[in-house]
């Protein structure tokens, strides 16, 4: 098993795509990838690094798959292990609830045990009103947004990565 287990849901495939970017930049040998509509508590119990990915979709709402794992995780217990997060939307159409479903998540963590990280993740370059996903003037994870800025992405995701490293023992 690879150390490090990436959970993400999509609508149409987005998020999937900068999980298979994410993995890329990490190493393959290392990360093991999930898409949330197919897994339990237990495949997210296995791991002790973990990092968790969703788009925004509805009105600020989670993507489906993770609204219906999400409640679920209160069984898995986040003692000693350390997770990152990254959050998908799309700034000019939504943005009063830009990458909400980031902070949900987000909130939905802070409660356990987990050692977050990959937050502090400046919202300069960024154009929008409001976000759960905020705290501080500053995001929880890594944000991207596929629909306005996805000639940023690449840069994006190498730079959090080399946010994360150290944290993730690597
Ligand atoms: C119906 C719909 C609702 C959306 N609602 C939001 C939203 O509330 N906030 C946001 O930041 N992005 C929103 N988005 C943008 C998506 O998060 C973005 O397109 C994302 O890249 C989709 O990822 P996916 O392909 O993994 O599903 C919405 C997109 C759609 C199609």
């Amino acid at each position: 098993m690879a150390k490090i287990g990436l959970f993400y849901g999509t609508d149409t495939g987005n998020t999937r795509k900068i999980a298979k970017f994410i993995v890329r930049q990490i190493g393959d040998d290392v990360v093991d990838i999930f898409n949330v509509a197919k897994v339990t508590p237990e495949d997210v119990a296995k791991y002790e690094f973990l990092i968790f990915g969703t788009p925004t979709l509805g009105d600020g709402e989670l993507q489906d798959d993770w609204q219906m794992l999400l409640p679920n995780l209160d069984s898995v217990d986040f003692t000693g292990k350390t997770v990152a997060l990254y959050g998908l939307g799309d700034q000019n159409a939504y943005g009063h609830e830009f990458v909400d479903g980031l902070g949900i998540i987000y909130h939905a963590l802070v409660k356990t045990p987990a050692k977050l990280v990959g937050g502090g993740w400046s919202s300069d370059g960024y154009d929008f009103e409001k976000s759960k996903g905020l705290i501080d003037g500053d995001f929880v994870g890594l944000v991207l947004d596929q629909d306005n800025q996805a000639d940023l992405t690449k840069d994006r995701i190498a730079q959090w990565v080399d946010q994360i490293r150290g944290d993730f023992g690597l």
